[in-house]
């Protein structure tokens, strides 16, 4: 009822806040013998930690993962999986100033409404702190889905105000260009298209001068996942992949393949044509010739790369004085002290990378229940 937990079959429960002591997540349902140490969840745990690169929160986190339960001699035992990851640089009193006072476009307002009561340090369960333990999840789905069908999970920075990423073939961006300049500098806003990057970085540190925050929009895209996955009606793997990046903080929306674009189209224009070619085991295997629908049709993959955009909002905390209301609804102003993100993109990336991969894990294994000759 609470909504802490997440899938079916690859289930995940998170618990914690932002400036408690830390942050834990129970995996159910991975299968045994898959090799999981804390330096694989570093990976990515590395990729979403506050302090990594100067156009990102200074907030300094260490964010070590520890197992606690589920895995044996490096290997994932097959019963639930326990992982924490403490919480180490809180400075509670940057949000005393805040505490009976709304923060704009922040969960403030309406965590009052629904409990009354509120951890105000940070947003509480309203932080993307809470997501330190998704993406801990995230790594074990990937692994999950690499071991079952080859397949990967790669998203990227698209869009940064005005700013947008050209991207030709969405499937062929790598981590390593997600991750990595061309001269093998950091790429810190996680963008492919190097001359977008750049003009994006600007941007950022541009509004972080001026106290401001930006928004954007990041695309996931997974690669080799076979056709056939998915439900066909209200576990449709398009409604669950968009409930898993909804469930994310501060996106306001989702879509997939051509997304609002195809509003304009006509059926014509839009039909993603099949063909059939000898795949690498010399059988007949179904394709399209272009991608519309981004891997997914009638709720069930289609063994085309699914790709899927996240538009997520400038960051709500900000330091110049904005009007607003406190608690007993009089008139008042707010300045909200602490680190902030000047924008959320860089480290949103492996959050929604995670999410992505726990509902195709979910649904790699609800596939396999139903057919398990597969
Ligand atoms: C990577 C990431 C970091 C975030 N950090 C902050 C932050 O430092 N300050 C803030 O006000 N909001 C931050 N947010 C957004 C809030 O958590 C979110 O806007 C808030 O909980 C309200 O939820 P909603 O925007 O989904 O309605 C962050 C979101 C993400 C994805």
């Amino acid at each position: 009822m609470a909504g802490n937990s997440f899938g079916q079959a690859f289930r995940i429960t998170t618990a914690g806040e932002s400036h408690g002591p830390g942050n834990v997540v129970i995996i159910d349902g991975c299968p045994p013998g898959i090799p999981l140490s804390p330096a694989d969840l570093s990976v990515d745990l590395e990729r979403r930690r506050p302090g990594q690169s100067k156009i990102v929160t200074q907030r300094q986190e260490s964010d070590e993962a520890e197992i606690l339960a589920g895995v044996f001699e490096g290997r994932t035992t097959g019963t639930s999986i326990a992982i924490l990851i403490r919480n180490e640089d809180q400075r509670s009193r940057d949000y005393s100033d805040i505490k009976d006072k709304y923060r704009p476009g922040h969960a403030d307002y309406t965590y009052d409404q629904k409990f009354g009561f509120r951890d105000y340090r940070g947003g509480g369960r309203a932080s993307a702190r809470e997501t330190t333990a998704r993406v801990a999840a995230g790594v074990v789905a990937k692994k999950l889905i690499n071991s079952v069908c080859g397949g990967s999970v790669v998203g990227y920075v698209k869009q940064v105000g005005n700013i947008v990423a050209t991207i030709d073939d969405p499937a062929a961006v790598t981590l390593d260009q997600v991750e990595t300049l061309p001269d093998g500098e950091p790429n810190i806003v996680r963008c492919p298209d190097v001359v977008a990057a750049a003009e994006m970085i600007d941007l950022i540190k541009e509004v972080r001068k001026s106290q401001d925050s930006i928004g954007g929009s990041a695309e996931i895209v997974a690669s080799g996942i076979p056709a056939g996955i998915g439900e066909p009606v209200f576990d449709k793997l398009k409604a669950d992949l968009a409930k898993a990046l909804f469930s994310l903080p501060a996106v306001l929306g989702v879509e997939y393949g051509i997304g609002f674009g195809c509003v304009t189209a006509r059926g014509s224009e839009n039909n993603d044509v099949f063909v059939s070619e000898t795949g690498p085991d010399g059988k007949p295997q179904v394709r399209t010739v272009t991608n519309r629908h981004g891997g997914m049709l009638g709720g069930i993959s289609s063994g085309m790369p699914i790709v899927l955009r996240a538009a997520v909002k400038p960051t709500s905390s900000l330091s110049v004085e904005q009007d607003t209301v406190d608690s007993d609804g009089n008139k008042t102003t707010i300045r909200t002290k602490g680190r902030h993100d000047p924008c959320l993109l860089p480290r949103f990336i492996p959050m929604a990378e995670a999410m992505v991969a726990i509902v195709l894990a979910d649904h790699i294994l609800r596939w396999r229940g139903q057919n398990p000759q597969q």
